[in-house]
């Protein structure tokens, strides 16, 4: 099935509804509903537009007008040891929960690092935890042993990231030793 690049600047309200359905339905939350969900897709196409740079996006399966299987690329400048270094966030990766199984998954996130083989960022970078890790290893991901940390947080040595275990796309050469100052919150 093909993916879908949605730009977070041109997000309509029935894209983000979309969105905001299949992760109401992935990750239930009694104070948020699927339309607090979907305006919060739409926030972020409100503060992002105009804005020049790599935009973030939302790589999706859509079927019969619905998201099947969702990622979000979210571009991040980070600060290590060798530097500066924009690196593709993601995040919200799931699958519907009548289809997984089917591959879907394993699409989108192929699509998220394509993005990084066709050379927009150098790495992915992202949180997940032990039973998933597995599925993202399968794809190339390794984990990253790097202390993290956000300097414009509240606690600024505090790790922003809150789930068991981070990893970066692809393995191989390259990642920096040393801290990771992610510049803002988890993701
Ligand atoms: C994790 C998730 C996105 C996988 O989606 P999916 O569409 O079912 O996955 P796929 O069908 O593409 O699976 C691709 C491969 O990964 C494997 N896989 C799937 N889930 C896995 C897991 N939790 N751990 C290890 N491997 C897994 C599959 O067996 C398959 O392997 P195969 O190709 O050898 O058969 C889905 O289970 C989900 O939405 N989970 C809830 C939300 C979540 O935890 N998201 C991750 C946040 S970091």
């Amino acid at each position: 099935m093909p993916v879908e690049i949605w730009d977070v600047r041109d997000f309509t309200p029935a894209q983000a509804k979309q969105i905001g359905d299949l992760i109401a339905q992935v990750w239930p939350k009694p104070h948020l509903t699927a339309a607090d969900r979907a305006e919060q897709q739409l926030a972020l196409s409100r503060e992002f537009r105009g804005q020049l740079g790599l935009a973030p996006r939302s790589l999706v399966v859509v079927e019969d007008d619905r998201v099947i299987a969702h990622a979000a690329v979210l571009p991040r400048e980070i600060r290590t040891t060798q530097g500066e270094m924009v690196i593709g966030g993601l995040a919200r990766v799931c699958t519907d929960a009548a289809v997984r199984g089917r591959g879907l998954g394993e699409l989108v996130v192929r699509a998220a690092f394509g993005l990084v083989d066709a050379g927009e960022f150098p790495f992915a970078l992202f949180q997940t935890n032990h039973l998933v890790r597995g599925f993202y290893e399968k794809l190339g991901a390794v984990p990253v042993q790097n202390t993290i940390i956000n300097s414009l947080g509240d606690g600024p040595k505090t790790c922003p990231f809150w789930d068991e275990v981070v990893l970066r796309y692809p393995g191989g050469d390259g990642w920096p030793s040393g801290t990771i100052d992610l510049r803002g919150p988890g993701f």
